[in-house]
């Protein structure tokens, strides 16, 4: 974040408003930045590319594959932690911070890594997991050794003599937040699985460590960090009871607490004012205010943040409404047109897979419907962050039943579910839709066996339609999921209208069409989504001249007797004049 990179842009901007408010001109500043510029490409290291047969991934294998990630025309690479760990939830149960887990390669190999995508001007992204660690790391094992130990402070304990602590809802363990320890008799807090204790960050020499911890990677050449579940890190530690049913409101109730602000603040003088790098908030809170609290660049605290409302709004197998999707998104933008800087996502390692959570998965519709939801992304104001396998259109699994489920918070879920008598078919119908576990299957590379993830037993199956959906078919075909992609990846790499441009909604009520428009200066670009399967035509008085067509998923753009007709899941970007 050293300043002298940071340069001003001053753009006439047209305010964002509805179709039938009169645009209003406003002045306003945008910093320049690479990581608002960028695209961000997030890989899941267990399931990327594996080279010694382990059926695990490792660094060499993303190493095998760094001119593949490159030619997608991605700018920036965030990773899942690969540091020492026991693996209960895949690695964000940190046992060692500054250890990566071998089963991934040595240090060296991270380092050969890191500078194979710095040779092709590609920044790196590290999973920062410092709301927990793991009950493996050496903190916590001297932690609950004894009372008086010094590193007791460094996680939250309550002594069992002052009776049962009050109540806290954990994300993972369906009973309850805290753990009863023996070894001190005292239970200790954890927001996730109960082998994930909370780090006690009103603790200065916790946070101390943390730091060390961040300037230790940031000195390797890190240049951001992805800060898991850290709204969660402030604890109220005068434990207040909660009301009865809080829980459902649970980032209201456990996120941005009393000192959350002030850990900010400090993380950003004590690391992040002193490199070229950014951090990323998990979570924005629950309002937009809490939102700009933590990236406004004038809080010095994150410079970005991605918010759950996209991907809470699909999280049954019954679907969304396209007029939510148009309304989560444009509310989002607009309370970011001026100040403070968010990410755009529609997937990511704890999602279903894009096609089948926004789009249409059956094989006659796979195709356009992925790349009309890239486009989408790629199109948007915000640093995209676009999942592995998603550029190819990887798909859910079919895991219909429980056995097969390693995810830690599935089965937290399901003991959860039986316990409350939930109805279990319907439990598992939604559970096998929405599973993250969806979206961590092995990458499909090609048809050979294992989808030329592995030569060795995978981890985790392979989607069996791997013959179908992989690289090295799509490499062949210029109309493929993959090649508009990088079309697509290229045409905003170009276009900083597509960046830094204001973003008008037109047609808000379009039933199956979302079309925008982004604005930068002179210049102007027509987004044109279909959401449907048939097709859909919208009329848009007082556009302007369509010019040229910059990007589009069919070789012809209908335009004929005034209006616009888009085949199914159809995207089109086409010039303004
Ligand atoms: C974040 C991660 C998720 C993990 C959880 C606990 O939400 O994205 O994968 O299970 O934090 O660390």
């Amino acid at each position: 974040m050293k300043n002298h990179l940071w340069s001003l842009l001053s753009v006439l901007l047209v305010a964002s408003c509805g179709p039938q408010d009169q645009p209003k001109e406003t002045s306003t500043s945008f910093e320049q930045t690479w990581w608002k510029e960028g695209i961000l490409y997030q890989i899941y290291p267990q399931s990327f590319k594996d080279t010694d047969g382990d059926g695990f991934g490792d660094f060499q294998g993303i190493i095998e594959k760094l001119d593949y990630i490159e030619s997608l025309g991605i700018t920036m690479v965030w990773m899942n932690p690969f540091f020492e760990s026991p693996l209960v939830d895949n690695g964000y149960d940190v046992a060692d911070y500054r250890a990566v887990l071998p089963r991934y390669g040595t240090m060296d190999d991270f380092q050969q890594m890191l500078d194979g995508f710095h040779q092709r001007g590609i920044k790196f992204v590290l999973d920062v997991v410092v709301n927990h660690s793991s009950i493996d790391h050496e903190w916590f094992k001297q932690s609950r050794s004894s009372r008086d130990n010094p590193y007791r402070d460094y996680y939250h304990w309550w002594p069992a003599e002052n009776g049962e602590p009050p109540y806290r809802h954990s994300l993972f363990d369906p009973e309850g937040a805290w753990e009863y320890d023996s070894l001190s008799n005292a239970y200790y807090l954890h927001t996730f699985a109960e082998e994930q204790p909370d780090l006690n960050w009103e603790n200065p020499k916790l946070r101390q460590e943390v730091y060390d911890i961040m300037k230790f990677w940031a000195e390797k050449g890190v240049d951001g960090f992805r800060m898991d579940a850290f709204q969660f890190a402030s604890k109220d530690t005068t434990w207040p009871e909660f009301p009865e049913g809080h829980e459902k409101d649970f980032i209201k109730w456990y996120g941005m607490r009393p000192q959350l602000h002030e850990y900010l603040k400090e993380m950003y003088h004590e690391v992040l004012e002193k490199y070229d790098v950014f951090a990323v908030a998990e979570g924005a809170g629950s309002t937009f205010e809490d939102a700009h609290k933590l990236v406004d660049a004038d809080r010095q605290e994150l410079q970005m943040a991605y918010h759950f409302e996209s991907v809470d709004m699909s999280r049954t197998p019954d679907g969304y409404e396209l007029a939510d999707f148009k309304e989560v998104f444009t509310k989002w933008d607009s309370a970011f047109a001026e100040n403070g800087w968010i990410a755009i996502f529609l997937s990511n390692h704890d999602n279903a897979r894009l096609v089948n959570r926004f789009g249409n998965p059956d094989p006659e519709f796979r195709t356009p419907s992925t790349q009309m939801l890239n486009t989408f992304l790629l199109s948007m104001r915000g640093t995209p962050f676009t999942y592995y396998g998603d550029e190819i259109g990887m798909t859910n699994m079919d895991m219909p039943k429980i056995e097969e489920y390693v995810d830690v918070e599935a089965k937290g879920k399901y003991k959860a579910a039986l316990a409350a008598g939930e109805d279990m078919e319907r439990f598992m119908e939604i559970l096998n839709y929405s599973s993250r576990e969806n979206g961590r299957t092995p990458m499909q590379w090609d048809d050979s066996e294992n989808a030329g993830f592995t030569t060795g037993t995978p981890w985790k199956r392979v989607n069996e339609n791997y013959l179908e959906i992989n690289v090295a078919a799509q490499e062949k075909d210029p109309n493929s999921i993959l090649n508009h992609f990088r079309k697509m990846a290229q045409v905003r790499n170009e276009n900083p209208v597509l960046v830094y441009g204001n973003y008008e909604l037109l047609q808000k009520d379009h039933p199956t069409v979302y079309a925008f428009t982004r604005t930068l200066e002179e210049e102007k670009m027509l987004v044109l989504l279909n959401f449907s399967e048939e097709n859909s035509s919208i009329t848009l008085d007082e556009i302007g001249d369509l010019d040229q067509i910059v990007i589009n998923n069919y070789p012809d753009l209908d335009t004929s007797e005034g209006s616009i007709t888009l085949l199914p899941y159809q995207a089109a970007i086409v010039k303004i004049n």
